[in-house]
């Protein structure tokens, strides 16, 4: 790469918060060219232990730093991600994840903390679906519908890991086979997840996966982000790349429905407080209890890469950006947090974090009119979420 090109990309790594220092700076080409070996050896990893399972088994802790100082924390149990650190406006450092300190917290508390989502992401109507004039039941775990995978989803396998360091990022390479008829699904899925973070503050999760038998799958992720770490997040404000979303049955199924965002409550094309009309009279809101919807995203194709949200904190001025090459994303806005569960020191109170899970839509197995969620032998699934931190000054 270019010395000017890496020096910009130093400045966009430093998440704006230290553009300043780099309009400022005049420092002659052999300094520039000093700092940037400087940051390409401070991405970092570690590993330390994370608990033992049930089974005995030990679980991993790998944290990851980038030469910003943001760091992520990934667990080989479940791919979760247990913490992500950013700074805010005054360049302090904060956990924007809720989470637990060890596997015992998550193990107790099954919310899908920070995990990776597999195989389907979000609602199974009655845990049902058909393929090739075959009928398939799957595990029954969110009243009477399948939801993240069941029981033994991909948020709670203890995943092959691999950690990696390269010239421009770090991060971990998750593997796992998943037998054909786990949790109900047919096909042996071979499934890898890579992790990556990149000095522009930007982390990357990468789904590849292939079956032996056609089957269907919607991978995703499921942090809770709370850009203030603690708190409510009904002051911080959302912006969603979609005109359209899909309105659901009191159960979460999708009724099949596109609807406009338009005049409603679930209207966050422009950029607004969480909190501004989640309290409105409204059938959508009361059956999520608050937003708990898949959103259509405004997106040419539907695996276009693209911009799906902007999460963004006016007090402490931390951004959140999720991308992905999905044509929907889940906007759930916490309101299954009682206030009775605490990890690492912050109580999770009600609304007290938002998820943003770039997938597939629910229930698209039982909904002609939604993007497939079909899988062949023969083809691979990819897909591909990023998460970028920045600050607004
Ligand atoms: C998803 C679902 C929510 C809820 C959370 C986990 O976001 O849409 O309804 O189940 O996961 O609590």
């Amino acid at each position: 790469m270019h010395l000017k090109h890496l020096t910009l990309a130093v400045c966009v790594a430093m998440g704006c918060a230290q553009m300043a220092y780099a309009q400022t700076s005049a420092a002659p080409a052999t300094q520039k060219a000093a700092e940037v070996t400087k940051t390409v050896a401070q991405l970092n990893f570690s590993e330390s232990p994370f608990g033992k399972l049930p089974t005995g088994e030990a679980t991993t802790l790998y944290t990851f730093t980038n030469a910003n100082g943001v760091v992520v924390k990934v667990t080989n149990y479940g791919g979760i991600i247990t913490a992500i650190n950013t700074p805010d406006k005054n360049g302090k450092m904060g956990d924007i994840v809720l989470g637990f300190d060890n596997v015992t917290g998550y193990l107790e508390n099954k919310s899908y903390f920070g995990a990776l989502i597999g195989r389907y992401g979000n609602r199974i109507d009655k845990g049902q679906f058909s393929i090739d004039g075959k009928k398939y039941q799957l595990d029954i775990n969110d009243g009477k519908n399948h939801l993240h995978g069941g029981a033994k989803g991909f948020w709670s396998v203890l995943w092959d890991a691999k950690p990696f360091k390269s010239e421009t990022s770090v991060g971990v390479t998750l593997t796992h086979t998943s037998p054909d008829g786990e949790g109900g699904y047919p096909g042996n899925l071979k499934v890898s997840v890579v992790y990556e973070l990149t000095n522009s503050n930007e982390l990357t999760v990468r789904y590849n996966a292939t079956t032996d038998k056609p089957t269907h799958l919607n991978m995703t992720h499921h942090p809770y982000f709370n850009l203030a770490g603690k708190g409510s997040i009904l002051d911080q404000e959302l912006y969603i790349n979609a005109s359209r979303y899909t309105p659901v049955d009191s159960g979460l199924i999708p009724t099949g429905e596109i609807a406009e965002v338009a005049g409603t409550p679930f209207d966050f094309t422009t950029s607004h407080a969480i909190g501004k009309m989640i309290g409105q009279k409204n059938d959508q809101l009361k059956n999520g209890g608050g937003y708990d919807h898949n959103y259509v995203l405004n997106k040419k194709s539907d695996n276009e890469w693209g911009l799906d949200a902007r999460f963004s904190d006016p007090v402490s001025g931390r951004v959140l950006e999720v991308y992905s090459d999905e044509p929907g994303i889940q906007f759930y806005s916490g309101n299954f947090l009682t206030g009775k569960v605490v990890g690492k020191g912050v109580t999770f109170e009600n609304r007290g974090a938002i998820c943003l899970e770039p997938q597939h839509y629910p229930d698209t197995p039982n909904k002609p009119n939604f993007p497939t969620t079909l899988v062949k032998p023969g083809t691979e699934y990819n897909s591909k979420i990023g998460f970028k931190f920045l600050v607004n000054k």
